[in-house]
């Protein structure tokens, strides 16, 4: 057995839910679910995405926070040390790294959509979308992608408010704060879903979202469905190992896995409902990419009485979770180089100019560098900007990559006496196995080679 690293628990059950929670939703839920799901032709991606949950999202993050539980440490220590218990290479320890190049590449594209909304957030503040139609919203957003003072302000403003707090090492204050709030942003989506029902294109939403459609499957749908399981839970880059580490000895993992993944995918349901009701009852294009929150939610809310306080305070809570999204991608980067005796403000300083410099370039991608396809020698990235690019790779190939060595590792590296303690239980340990070993390992790795293979 590895020697425990941290003695320090939780002090809740309640505590180890809400912060994996405050990790996997955020901008993955209500913003790139629904553009995807509309790039995708609706049912055919999501009832796919589901499937994936299923059978690889929801068991390679048992074993991603089984691995920190039984290592009790953050993902590079715990690696190596379980690897070096379990007689096996301590080259493990690339996994962690992987996964850290993993969380830089997603946070990139990720600041500059949170440095979206939290323009968003002023302009509905200051009434922009007052009356506003769908025309109206998508021009709107277009003439802000070209507005580059406001966009790679906000971008700055946002990457700071991040890394000023991971600097300070102080996410726990925020994290509870975020706690109290996040409710009140399912309320909300809850509430407009409700509203949803009562527009003229609800019903063709939900059959579109709903009912199966194979016509539209490709195996482009199927990549993105598992890519986006992994990305939505927050999977695949080793950032829950540092989570499993604090759990509490007497908490159900699976009980947790499956009550934050449900939740997940509610939330997502949810936002999916609200956005294509929006879409079908003004005749928009689902297909409209990375700006289709950005120009149906004004809409929205332009319909309701009160409309401009419901949106600022739907841009409020979503930079909200976005924040704490960004600094659970952040920290586990900083914590790297923290361990490799760098001072904390000094490592975040590194990190955030990093993410700024590759996030600028990717949020050029729309006007200055709208030419420029970094990748266009390989075929299938023909045509694809640098915002393209990190918003589908590192998502769609390096989390399942990631992830099918972090179900590697947790099934066939610890001993079955640590997956049983990390489970719980005996029986829960030989089902998880068994799915982990027969299905997720089997599929992730069909997937990825037959895309290999297409390119
Ligand atoms: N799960 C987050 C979301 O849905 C994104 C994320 C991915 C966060 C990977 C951390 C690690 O928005
Ligand atoms: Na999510």
């Amino acid at each position: 057995m590895a020697e425990p690293h941290t003695q320090v628990r939780w002090q809740s059950r309640r505590a180890f839910i809400l912060a994996v929670t405050g990790a996997a939703v955020g901008l993955g839920n209500i913003w790139r679910f629904p553009y995807i799901t509309g790039e995708n032709g609706g049912s055919a991606f999501l009832l796919q995405y589901v499937l994936f949950i299923l059978v690889l999202g929801l068991p390679v993050m048992m074993a991603e926070i089984m691995i920190g539980r039984s290592g009790r440490a953050g993902p590079l220590a715990a690696l190596t040390t379980l690897a070096k218990a379990n007689g096996a290479s301590t080259n493990w320890r690339w996994l962690a790294v992987f996964g850290g190049l993993t969380l830089f590449l997603i946070l990139s594209f990720y600041a500059v959509v949170s440095g979206w909304s939290l323009a968003y957030l002023g302009k509905s503040i200051s009434g922009d979308f007052v009356g506003v139609s769908a025309a109206e919203a998508g021009g709107q957003f277009n003439g802000f992608l070209q507005d580059l003072p406001l966009m790679l302000g906000c971008h700055i403003a946002f990457l700071l408010m991040t890394m000023v707090v991971v600097a300070r090492g102080v996410s726990a204050g925020l994290e509870r704060l975020n706690n109290w709030l996040m409710p009140l942003l399912y309320l909300l989506l809850l509430l407009l879903a409700g509203y949803a029902v009562t527009t003229p294109g609800f019903a063709t939403a939900l059959h579109w979202l709903f009912w199966p459609n194979p016509d539209a499957l490709s195996w482009q749908v199927t990549l993105d469905a598992m890519g986006h399981a992994f990305f939505t839970l927050a999977v695949g880059a080793c950032a829950l190992m540092a989570y499993g580490a604090y759990m509490p000895e007497q908490q159900s993992l699976p009980r947790a896995a499956v009550a934050v993944a449900v939740l997940d995918v509610v939330v997502a349901l949810l936002a999916g409902i609200a956005i294509f009701a929006v879409v079908f009852s003004h005749g928009m294009e689902p297909a409209a990419g990375p700006g289709l929150m950005f120009v149906t939610l004004p809409v929205a809310f332009a319909e309701v009485p009160g409309g401009t306080v419901w949106l600022s305070a739907f841009f409020v809570l979503l930079v909200l979770a976005t924040w704490t999204s960004s600094i659970n991608l952040a920290e586990p980067l900083v914590a790297m180089l923290v361990d490799k005796h760098w001072s904390r403000p000094l490592a975040a300083a590194v990190v955030g100019l990093s993410v700024w410099g590759l996030g600028l370039l990717a949020a050029l991608s729309f006007s200055l560098l709208a030419d420029w396809h970094p990748l266009a020698f390989m075929a299938v990235f023909e045509g694809k900007t640098l915002f393209d690019l990190l918003t589908s790779i590192p998502p769609d190939l390096f989390l399942p990559l990631g992830g099918l060595f972090i179900a590697w590792f947790a099934a066939k590296v610890l001993s079955f006496e640590q997956m049983a303690a990390a489970l719980g239980s005996a029986s829960i340990a030989r089902y998880w196995r068994m799915t982990i070993v027969w299905l997720s390992i089997p599929l992730l790795l069909l997937i990825l080679l037959v895309t290999l293979y297409r390119w």
